[in-house]
């Protein structure tokens, strides 16, 4: 019989390896130089003598970014915040006007229901970590181009590997596509874990929608219910 020859392994072997060179990695010795850069990519090694990043390394690298077209219409960076220990992370869009105005992630009008939500599983936001996929608003609170998540999602990553929680929430299609890449809806996703980097990834509708949907509370509420379960 033929061996059989994980193609996609070998693909993302190479892929990734032509990336880390393009990079400025060299050679595969472990140096300093080349675990900085890796960490920077948000691939973060951990072992021997090198230490996990630490979220204010994360928020120092990122700076007062302009690294994509965002920086020109925001008031402030919505780096994300909570417990740098926290076993559960949510994750969101992007800034709202009332993020953007204040630099805090969820705490206009769905924020204050994923508040309640975080409540109703027996928890606080102080002991969760909340981010978004791109951390400016989005002018008229549009979509997030494609760009500009590529440009923001590296640091979303660095953190997620900072905190190393125990699950992942993604709040909707765009946290979901991001962290998953997919193209599947929703509606179809959640329900069920998926992964990140070894990280059970449970989607759910976004607050927002559900402020214009109430009745799609009873989904989020089954899919928090299977979130609280994973924690115990
Ligand atoms: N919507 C999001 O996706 N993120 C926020 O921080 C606020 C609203």
């Amino acid at each position: 019989m033929r061996p059989l020859i994980p193609y996609q392994i070998i693909r993302d072997i190479r892929n990734t390896l032509c990336y880390l060179k393009q990079s400025g990695c060299k050679g595969f010795d472990c140096s300093e130089a080349s675990l900085k850069i890796l960490n920077r990519l948000g691939l973060p090694c951990q072992g021997a003598g090198v230490d996990r990043e630490t979220l204010a390394d994360i928020c120092t690298d990122l700076g007062d970014c302009t690294r994509c077209g965002l920086c020109e219409s925001r008031t402030h960076i919505v780096f994300g915040e909570g417990s740098p220990k926290a076993q559960l992370v949510f994750v969101g869009e992007g800034p709202g006007f009332d993020e953007d105005k204040c630099g805090q992630p969820f705490v206009g009008a769905a924020g204050q229901l994923l508040t309640k939500i975080i409540a109703a599983m027996g928890l606080t936001r102080e002991t969760v970590y909340i981010g978004n996929i791109v951390k400016c608003r989005p002018p008229k609170n549009r979509n997030p181009e494609p760009e500009e998540i590529r440009q923001c999602l590296p640091f979303l990553k660095r953190q997620l590997a900072a905190i190393n929680p125990r699950v992942i929430c993604a709040l909707g299609r765009v946290a979901a596509r991001a962290l998953l890449d997919t193209e599947t809806p929703i509606s179809r996703l959640r329900g069920r874990f998926y992964e990140f980097s070894g990280i059970p990834v449970m989607p759910t509708f976004h607050p927002a929608y559900l402020l214009r949907n109430p009745e799609k509370k009873k989904d989020v509420w089954e899919d928090v219910q299977q979130i609280m379960k994973m924690l115990e």
